[in-house]
């Protein structure tokens, strides 16, 4: 080979290398779901899960997602969940993010499944979503609309709650029921953040679950029941 061409060689190498990288440290996504679970329907029956479960929601994962629909997955396998990486998020990891079912890989499997999807590194990725989760809190924001009790142990109607919740502040959330015989109990919240944080407080920002319909998928035309 010429030197000229040499370089074009190196030149494409390098290009190649990049764009490697590039692909597998920023696959493309829109925005991130934080789904978070009522920790007590999770474990309904209550025998799946380890003692002492909090009366709260925790979070179930923060997944990359597209506007298309078509919500990457499993970006790179390779990449394996090492607890070690993670182990500095302790005890808010345990407190918000436990695994209920005490079988320690609900971690490696987000991680595995959708962690890989975020561009991030495993330690920034957990904290990403404890620092989302804790901006949200979802038990203080039911707890927190006004005029109403919404409590644990109560009936409530879905869609009215996430109307409400987007009237207070700002955003709609998303809810979803679990069905226990005879009875709908409220399962999950999700929320919709932003992928990039906003300049001006560092933080991922609330944004709505944009069509009405996706806001409620309970069944139920009247109310769902509110587990203690
Ligand atoms: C999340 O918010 C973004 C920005 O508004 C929007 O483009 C996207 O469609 C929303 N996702 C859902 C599921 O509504």
């Amino acid at each position: 080979m010429n030197s000229s061409s040499k370089a074009s060689f190196s030149f494409f190498l390098v290009f190649m290398l990049l764009s490697t990288l590039c692909f597998q440290i920023a696959p493309a996504f829109d925005y991130y779901i934080l789904a978070t679970q009522w920790a007590s329907t999770f474990c309904t029956p209550r025998s799946r899960c380890i003692p002492n479960i909090p009366r709260d929601f925790v979070i179930h994962g923060l997944w990359p997602s597209n506007n298309n629909g078509h919500h990457p997955q499993d970006c790179n396998l390779a990449d394996k969940f090492d607890y070690q990486n993670v182990v500095s998020l302790e005890p808010r990891l345990s407190q918000k993010w436990p695994d209920l079912l005490g079988s320690h890989i609900f971690w490696s499997k987000q991680w595995e499944k959708h962690g890989t999807c975020s561009g991030l590194s495993q330690l920034d990725y957990f904290d990403k979503a404890l620092n989302v989760f804790d901006d949200i809190e979802p038990l203080s924001g039911v707890m927190g609309i006004k005029n109403k009790n919404y409590v644990p142990g109560s009936f409530l109607f879905p869609g009215v709650l996430v109307n409400e919740w987007g009237n207070q502040y700002g955003y709609f959330p998303k809810i979803t029921c679990y069905y226990y015989p005879r009875l709908q109990l409220l399962f999950e919240l999700h929320y919709n953040v932003s992928k990039d944080v906003d300049p001006s407080n560092g933080k991922l920002q609330p944004q709505s679950i944009i069509f009405p319909r996706n806001r409620n998928t309970c069944r139920s035309r009247g109310t769902i029941y509110f587990p203690n």
